[in-house]
């Protein structure tokens, strides 16, 4: 029997849940020539602010057992460059589900980035980062305060017609009360989880590996921790979800699902296997058929 991946996120019907995470897969055209784009579900554009940005110092990636460090620092030719240049080009070429994801240094810096990314006919759904842990003054900033993360929805919803999914940090006591605040202050939906605050000493110098001493983790070793709290938010809270979070695998994907998850981003995996995304895709149907799933859709949160 044909399986079905189709999924429907707040109005936006994906072929199949599987999108690659913002920051792990560029502005799609850097692997255009290595893969089709168009088996994805959909793309998360690496993440944009108001100005260009050079990033961190390096070293801004560090090893570790089953994921990764990176303090990155949001690296980006900011949003003018990004609906002018980025969208139009990967929409010569890609006809799936296109998602702007913008950070910021003030709600102001928000809502102005998410007005342009609204405007912008090429793309589909806004993600608005609210959980950057490698900048000062922004981003996680916004998203370890109930009340600033829902300031920083209610000032984006009001300037968007678009879906605004808010991409929520794990570095919190109760992540549930953030995704509360963020659904009462209007967000369409929420990613969850972005990186857990983390860090590695070179003890052969005596020194932070990373120039900015500490970055997120990511990769299969935070994925029980991400399902936990996508699991927790799609039991408090209506709107939907895309997991995140050390997904691997067709056999991961089904899991978040399981536990809430509308759509799934995969993260750090596609940085070791630049081909995760399309691997786990064509591995999805035989998975279905093993455990007797005909269509994705069914098991959204049934666990
Ligand atoms: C970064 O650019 O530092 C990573 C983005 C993020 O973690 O939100």
């Amino acid at each position: 029997m044909v399986k079905d991946l189709s999924v429907n996120l707040c109005g936006l019907q994906l072929q199949n849940p599987v999108i690659p995470a913002s920051g792990t897969f560029g502005f799609g055209l850097e692997l255009a020539g290595s893969m089709d784009l168009n088996v994805l579900g959909a793309i998360s554009l690496k993440g944009t602010t108001r100005e260009a940005r050079y990033g961190n110092p390096v070293p801004r990636i560090a090893e570790a057992p089953h994921g990764m460090l990176n303090s990155v620092g949001l690296q980006n030719p900011g949003i003018d460059v990004l609906v002018n240049e980025k969208v139009p080009a990967l929409r010569k070429i890609y006809r799936q589900g296109v998602i702007a994801n913008i950070s910021g240094f003030s709600v102001e810096e928000y809502r102005e980035c998410c007005a342009k990314a609204d405007a912008c006919e090429g793309i589909d759904l806004l993600e608005v980062n609210v959980s950057c842990p490698n900048v000062h003054g922004g981003g996680l900033a916004f998203g370890t305060s109930a009340k600033a993360a829902a300031e920083v929805t209610a000032a984006v919803k009001a300037v968007c017609k678009k879906p605004v999914f808010i991409k929520l940090s794990p570095n919190v006591t109760d992540i549930v009360e953030i995704a509360r605040a963020c659904e009462d202050a209007g967000a369409d939906g929420l990613t969850l989880v972005n990186t857990f605050l983390g860090m590695r000493i070179d003890i052969v110098r005596r020194q932070p590996i990373l120039a900015n001493k500490m970055g997120g983790f990511s990769g299969a070793a935070i994925f029980p921790i991400a399902l936990r709290m996508v699991y927790q938010v799609a039991h408090a809270c209506k709107i939907p979800i895309m997991g995140c979070g050390g997904v691997a695998s067709a056999r991961d994907v089904i899991e978040m699902m399981m536990a809430g998850a509308t759509a799934v981003q995969v993260g750090a995996e596609n940085l070791r296997n630049p081909f995760a995304c399309p691997e786990i895709i064509a591995e999805l149907p035989a998975v279905m058929e093993q455990l007797h799933i005909d269509a994705l859709k069914d098991i959204i949160g049934t666990v």
